[in-house]
């Protein structure tokens, strides 16, 4: 995770860009004894670690845990603030790694990376074309309240766990060509996307409160929020999620409907889609979403200047 993910810099991303680095290095100084305030990724962190405490008492010789690194291209200086930030808030980082402004690609996966956060776009992008699962997160527009006991995590199928290749039918030749095809292909699994490791990763986790007996007390659900529609193309999507050995706990087909009311009523820690129309329906009713720069979905944001949008919607 991105320290502008964990936290908000906002702020201090302005006095950066306005006033240089050698201010805004002063100004993190002197501030070093301000907690920093909470970041989009804050709450989804602090759910992994909820799950960590109870897998601590489940299992308290193993050593499969959430394990978060804190990715930071800030100066040494900086570091200060955001140690004592972390340890204000009691959160578990240990490691932190430096890039100085590098691509951070080489040390995501020195770390064996399973999911990478940021608010920097670009970097998202390239560790997504380096094939390391990760998404770009904005500040949220509302304050809400989250699950405490609970890791809520969502998911968009297509170009998210899935390939884009259904996607790419509905783009280039419409609807009724995509119903068609996912019909005929209805028992041909769908090829995998990005996000499928992650979905994999909370499945082995969960599992393991399932052997304890701790199914309906699971401390981790996820969803599956899909614009497809139930009747004409959902079969397609079950049938791979179960070709893969993977569950997931709720699958909602809204057939187009907005997903932004039913997002509310999940409160998710995260929910993770490709297309900006979605975070942007999510994050108005105040869902934190984080943008999985992937498939042909892309090309069709970018040719409606949707990547100025982007960039300026960061913090
Ligand atoms: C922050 O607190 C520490 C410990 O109380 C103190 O030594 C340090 O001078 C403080 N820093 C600033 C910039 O006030």
């Amino acid at each position: 995770v991105s320290s502008r993910a964990l936290f908000d810099l906002v702020e201090e991303r302005r006095i950066y860009e306005e006033q240089g680095v050698e201010r805004y290095v002063r100004y993190q100084q002197d501030n070093e004894n301000v907690t920093l305030k909470p970041g989009p990724a804050f709450n989804f962190v602090k759910a992994l670690e909820h799950v960590n405490a109870r897998l601590r008492e489940l299992y308290p010789d193993d050593e499969e845990l959430f394990d978060i690194v804190l990715m930071t291209n800030n100066h040494a200086q900086v570091g200060v603030r955001l140690i004592n930030s972390i340890n204000h808030y009691g959160l578990t980082i240990e490691r932190f790694c430096m890039t100085g402004g590098k691509s951070p690609v080489g040390y995501l996966k020195a770390y064996l990376t399973n999911l990478y956060l940021s608010a920097d776009s670009e970097k998202v992008q390239e560790a997504i074309e380096a094939g390391i699962a990760s998404a770009t997160m904005f500040s949220a527009n509302k304050d809400v309240p989250f699950c405490e006991n609970q890791l809520r995590v969502a998911f968009d199928g297509d170009a998210v766990l899935f390939s884009d290749e259904s996607e790419k039918i509905v783009k280039e030749q419409g609807l009724d060509r995509f119903f068609e095809h996912e019909q005929l292909n209805e028992n041909k699994p769908l090829a995998q996307g990005p996000l499928k490791g992650f979905l994999e990763d909370l499945g082995k986790l969960q599992k393991k409160f399932y052997a304890k007996n701790e199914r309906l007390d699971c401390p981790i659900r996820t969803y599956l929020v899909t614009a497809r529609s139930a009747a004409s193309s959902g079969a397609r999507v079950l049938k791979t999620l179960r070709s893969w050995g993977l569950e997931i706990d709720e699958a909602l087909f809204l057939a187009g409907a907005p997903k932004g009311p039913v997002l509310v009523k999940i409160r998710p820690h995260i929910f993770f889609d490709d297309q900006m129309f979605h975070i942007e329906g999510a994050q108005q009713l105040g869902t934190i979403a984080a943008h999985v720069p992937y498939g042909i979905g892309q090309k069709y944001y970018k040719s409606k200047p949707m990547t100025a949008v982007l960039k300026s919607s960061l913090p």
